[in-house]
């Protein structure tokens, strides 16, 4: 028997033997706009092998190889991102209280220093996986009967999106002709989130002082306004999603004002599969349509598991069909000519989404971003604009102001247009309009301007139609012959709507 005097001594002496690098460690990533995001090292140190889980954005990965002690260590963290592994690597030690930990963003660029604390209980920890719901069909909620038209933060803004920029870009909308014309959303993209309150209800960050006066502000414009999150714990920008607190986020989107929430798929993949994403999403779906006030449901998940076939089930008014758009002649026509088999699973009140408008970022020129306009309108796509709304051309304003093209758009049968001829760099498009008219984009995807042709026995016409227009030099024509011939542009194009 040990005399009591020894027993407390070693009692005592316990937390110096146990100093090891078990715990959740948060290094705080402060960004110059004043928000924050953070990377945690859960760490479980037993003897020299470290396991446990590493989250930087929205990415978890799983400590794989782990040695050392609080002298000296390395971890590599794995995850898989689709069929791609993802690596992380971190080396450090325990200097006192503080973890002093070092990665490299790529190989062979310079190591980043940073110093990590212990985290509060529970915060940052990889999320337990809450099991997805069973499937049910959740109602329309009787939006978007035809395609939402208005402005997003994402492609001109990033990050540097703020209150004061949102209030300036709804203020244009409203006196530039772009309201009269039809646009409507105002709508917040990734970065305004900050962490959650004791009740577990999402804040806003600095950019946002206050959300629910913003709303009001560009209510009072006779706009709508909307935001965006995610079904994961983590945003793709890397900041607070809405993973098990969907019906608390909807709550407080309606208490904001919110009518339109886009919902990306991003930290999610840490959690489900491809194949939970319907279930995964008619949670929101439900929560929204319960939240007491109509918000618009935009679904992000890039097109994977074939959102068309179950985007309305979970109440869904567009999804995205593809990645990321940029302002290139490159990207938007790869998107914009791949969506020919989708027209099927257009319909009103539920869209495809071939992602926001890039007219007047600077990367095309005027007649590809035509060509850009006319295609997405003859697509029944949604119409973001994604530019700065204060400060454009004439032109560019011109462009995403056609009224003629967004008409065709706008479309009350809701039909998506289709390709109906091919030749080398030469392509008609057309979309069934109501009453039995038509649009037709003859497109021209080649660097010199060509001559393009539709004949009308390939539109189902006997004869010429008796009413044609054409939609960017805003003239009749008056057609005859068995087809119509015209020099399109090089990436350009020339929109008619004819009827009968
Ligand atoms: C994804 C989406 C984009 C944008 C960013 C924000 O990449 O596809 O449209 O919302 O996330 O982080």
């Amino acid at each position: 028997m040990k005399p009591l005097s020894v027993v407390l001594l070693m009692l005592l002496a316990v937390p110096c033997f146990a100093a090891d690098l078990t715990g959740n460690w948060a290094v705080r990533d402060p960004l110059p706009d004043g928000t924050f995001r953070t990377t945690y090292l859960d760490l479980h140190q037993e003897g020299s092998r470290i396991t446990g889980s590493i989250r930087v954005t929205q990415f978890y990965y799983k400590i794989v190889e782990g040695a050392g002690g609080p002298d000296g260590f390395t971890l590599t963290g794995s995850m898989m991102d689709g069929t791609n592994e993802r690596r992380v690597k971190y080396e450090g030690k325990l200097v006192g209280d503080e973890l002093h930990v070092a990665t490299r963003r790529r190989p062979d660029s310079e190591l980043i220093q940073m110093v990590a604390h212990l985290a509060p209980p529970g915060e940052g920890a990889y999320p337990a996986r809450l099991p997805p719901p069973v499937i049910h069909k959740v109602p329309y909620n009787g939006l978007a009967k035809t395609p939402p038209m208005g402005w997003n933060s994402w492609n001109k803004f990033a990050g540097r999106v703020d209150d004061t920029a949102v209030r300036s870009m709804a203020e244009a909308m409203a006196t530039n002709g772009m309201k009269d014309a039809g646009y409507q959303y105002i709508n917040i993209d990734d970065t305004w989130e900050a962490s959650r309150d004791l009740q577990g209800n999402i804040t806003t960050n600095k950019k946002f002082p206050d959300m629910k006066a913003l709303a009001d502000y560009v209510h009072s414009k006779g706009l709508k306004i909307g935001i965006y999150s995610s079904p994961g714990p983590n945003t793709c920008a890397g900041y607070e999603g809405s993973y098990g607190h969907e019906e608390q986020d909807a709550r407080t989107y309606a208490a904001w004002g919110i009518d339109y929430l886009k919902y990306d798929w991003c930290g999610a993949r840490n959690i489900y599969t491809d194949q939970e994403m319907q279930a995964v999403y008619q949670k929101m779906g439900d929560a929204l349509l319960t939240s007491g006030r109509p918000i618009l449901y935009s679904l992000c998940q890039y097109g994977r598991d074939d959102v068309w076939k179950w985007g309305p089930e979970v109440g869904g008014n567009a999804w995205r069909t593809t990645g990321d758009i940029r302002d290139t002649w490159d990207s938007m026509t790869k998107i914009g000519f791949s969506q020919d088999e989708l027209a099927a699973w257009a319909a009103p009140g539920h869209w495809n989404d071939p992602d926001m408008l890039e007219i007047g970022n600077g990367g095309m020129t005027d007649d590809e971003y035509r060509t850009h306009m006319s295609l997405w309108s003859i697509l029944a796509a949604p119409l973001l604009a994604g530019n700065d709304l204060r400060n454009m051309t004439p032109t560019i304003l011109e462009i995403l102001t056609n009224r003629e093209v967004i008409a065709v758009d706008q479309d009350k049968d809701g039909k998506q247009g289709r390709r109906i001829a091919k030749s080398g760099d030469q392509e008609v498009w057309v979309k069934p309009l109501s009453e039995g008219a038509q649009a037709i984009g003859l497109f021209n995807r080649g660097g010199t301007p060509e001559k393009s042709t539709v004949n009308w026995s390939d539109l189902g016409l006997k004869t010429a139609p008796a009413h044609a227009r054409d939609l960017w030099a805003h003239s009749d024509l008056n057609l005859g012959g068995a087809e119509y011939s015209v020099t399109v542009p090089a990436h350009g194009v020339v929109m008619l709507r004819i009827a009968k």
